[in-house]
């Protein structure tokens, strides 16, 4: 088998004669492609006695093997060589300043509702969400505002279609979904942060779309020394450990007896000053323990069942919270306003 010598010593030749892939990938084809020498020798095989074709195969196999061993190995000096000189002549200026990407933070909206989700979660509290888009029967009737009732002037909204479909001025119509899911049967612990609208006229502390974080508890011989402790601890936790609460009374529809619940000012701790309108005390939410109605109208037995409710809006506790002055900050797409908030606080 002279010609395979002759075959692999010709090839050895031009594979080191390559200086590019590419070349290497003709010489590649010329010797071992289906139009080489040595495919022409593999096809006459088949016309030899049994003995010759398996020492010639065997030989065939070898010179081809070592062909390609040898165009393997060119093939990586010359990417090494390539990658070796594109290394030299691309030096790196490290003392080059860094491209600037802008990173954003969450609205700080969002942050203070995270905040109080944790502490309620922490508690046993679900988050729930309910639909923006609601009943008149679970914005207002459930909740013992019937039709006509004076109540709602004060919660006036956009309605959609028809008077029975408007978006929610309050996050209260998901404590009735919550209580009609319950059945009657179960104890409820939820808070359910999220948009309400109302026919507002847009200024400085209020606007036509604000954020609720609405809270219900339905058990047995709940008091409203419950809600105080509760109101306590999201208090302490949102305004600091030195704030002190207190309760009002007020009027909601749904709660019997209702309140206002108010935090000593944590600016002047109670002396006085612009924040608390000197009168040393900030409102925070109206709750109260849920009207007799509100049950008895979502599934819950009165006699056996009572509970707590609680609302307060996210942008006010927000502007409190870091001094905040116009609502409409929130809501706004000023960067230069918004990165204001760029803060990483206990991060
Ligand atoms: N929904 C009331 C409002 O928008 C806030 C509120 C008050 C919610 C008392 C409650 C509550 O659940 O018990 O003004």
């Amino acid at each position: 088998m002279k010609e395979l010598e002759l075959i692999l010593e010709n090839a050895k030749k031009e594979i080191e004669e390559c200086s590019k892939s590419a070349d290497l990938a003709n010489v590649k084809a010329k010797y071992l492609g289906k139009k080489s020498t040595l495919s022409d020798l593999l096809s006459k095989l088949k016309d030899m006695s049994v003995d010759d074709k398996k020492i010639f195969g065997k030989e065939i196999n070898e010179a081809k093997n070592n062909i390609n061993k040898l165009i393997e190995d060119k093939n990586k000096l010359i990417t090494e060589k390539l990658l070796n000189e594109k290394l030299e002549n691309e030096s790196i200026d490290i003392s080059l300043p860094a491209t600037f990407i802008k990173e954003g933070t969450p609205n700080i909206l969002e942050k203070v509702i995270e905040e109080v989700e944790e502490v309620f979660m922490s508690m046993g509290y679900d988050v729930v969400d309910g639909p923006e888009i609601e009943e008149d029967r679970f914005n207002f009737e459930l909740l013992n505002i019937p039709k006509g009732h004076a109540a709602r002037d004060a919660q006036d909204t956009f309605y959609i279609e028809d008077e029975n479909i408007l978006l929610r001025s309050q996050t209260s119509p998901v404590q009735a979904r919550t209580m009609l899911k319950g059945n009657g049967e179960i104890p409820i612990r939820m808070i359910c942060p999220g948009k309400t609208y109302r026919r507002d006229d847009d200024d400085a502390t209020h606007s036509h779309q604000f954020m609720q974080i609405e809270g219900l508890l339905v058990d047995h011989d709940i008091s409203l020394c419950d809600l105080k402790g509760t109101f306590d601890v999201i208090a302490k936790k949102l305004f600091g450990p030195d704030v002190v609460t207190r309760f009002r009374p007020s009027y909601y529809q749904f709660t019997e007896p209702s309140v206002e619940t108010d935090i000593s000012c944590f600016a002047c701790h109670g002396k006085g000053c612009s924040l608390c309108k000197n009168t040393g005390w900030i409102t925070i939410s109206g709750a109260g323990m849920v009207h007799p109605n509100v049950l008895r109208n979502c599934g819950y037995d009165p006699e056996k069942w009572n509970g707590f409710a609680f609302g307060f809006g996210a942008e006010r506790c927000a502007m409190l919270k870091y001094g905040i002055n116009d609502i409409r900050t929130f809501y706004n797409t000023d960067l230069r306003e918004v990165a204001n908030f760029d803060r990483r606080e206990g991060e």
